[in-house]
């Protein structure tokens, strides 16, 4: 079995002690920061200036996973501070190729999220133009939800697409992941775990980075 990239998410650690969570996170690929506005979801999470100090304490790649009614608005100074990848729900922009193409030429990774209910055929014009899709597996808003295995079929045929398309899509799942679901996610063709309670509920969080990037070594 391939090994994803694995992209623990900054929801669930401790904002009181961010450095040290930080420090933690070393054998990570990514750092997935879920951003919440209020709007598109209830949740409010954590604006600028905490991505600007988590810029200056961790080496890992941030990737800005934006559930706000406006992404666009946020761009230009998500990219000043340095973030390296940027994903928003596809129904937020009108203009979803447009702002794909914006982000890009940042020289940003832009990926668009789906929600559980939203169906991968609905990427199928905007795939070639897609360095990542994230597929949400819970319904977004907060951390420690369970997952939603109706999306391992999703997984499988936004798959299918990306190979029938010839298209170097990732794809990123994101929620509920632990190690007792990681290898299905793994298997029906995941590129990057995102977790938040699993890795952060732990108490070794190398520990918890490896049994999902080799759950089946783990579980042995
Ligand atoms: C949910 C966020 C997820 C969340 C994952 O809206 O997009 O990234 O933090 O948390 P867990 O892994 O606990 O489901
Ligand atoms: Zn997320």
């Amino acid at each position: 079995m391939k090994h994803p990239l694995i992209a623990p998410s900054l929801l669930s650690g401790d904002f009181g002690n961010l450095e040290q969570e930080l420090a933690q996170l070393g054998t990570a690929d990514i750092l997935h920061l879920d951003i919440m506005d209020g709007h598109y979801v209830p949740n409010l999470t954590f604006g600028y200036p905490v991505i600007k100090r988590v810029k200056e304490l961790t080496t890992l790649p941030l990737d800005a996973h934006l559930m706000v009614t406006n992404p666009a608005s946020h761009i230009d100074e998500l990219a000043r501070i340095g973030v390296n990848w940027i994903s928003f729900h596809q129904e937020c922009d009108l203009h979803s190729h447009r702002l794909v193409q914006r982000i890009k030429s940042l020289g940003i990774k832009a990926g668009i999220a789906l929600n559980p209910a939203v169906p991968v055929s609905t990427l199928e014009c905007l795939l070639p133009d897609l360095d990542y899709v994230l597929l949400m597996s819970v319904n977004p808003g907060w951390s420690g939800q369970s997952f939603i295995p109706a999306v391992l079929d999703k997984i499988r045929q936004l798959k299918r697409m990306t190979l029938e398309m010839n298209q170097s899509v990732l794809i990123q799942v994101d929620g509920g992941i632990t190690a007792a679901n990681a290898a299905g996610v793994i298997s029906a063709g995941a590129d990057i775990l995102v977790s938040a309670s699993y890795i952060f509920g732990s108490n070794d969080y190398s520990a918890a980075i490896s049994s999902l990037r080799t759950p089946s070594i783990h579980s042995k």
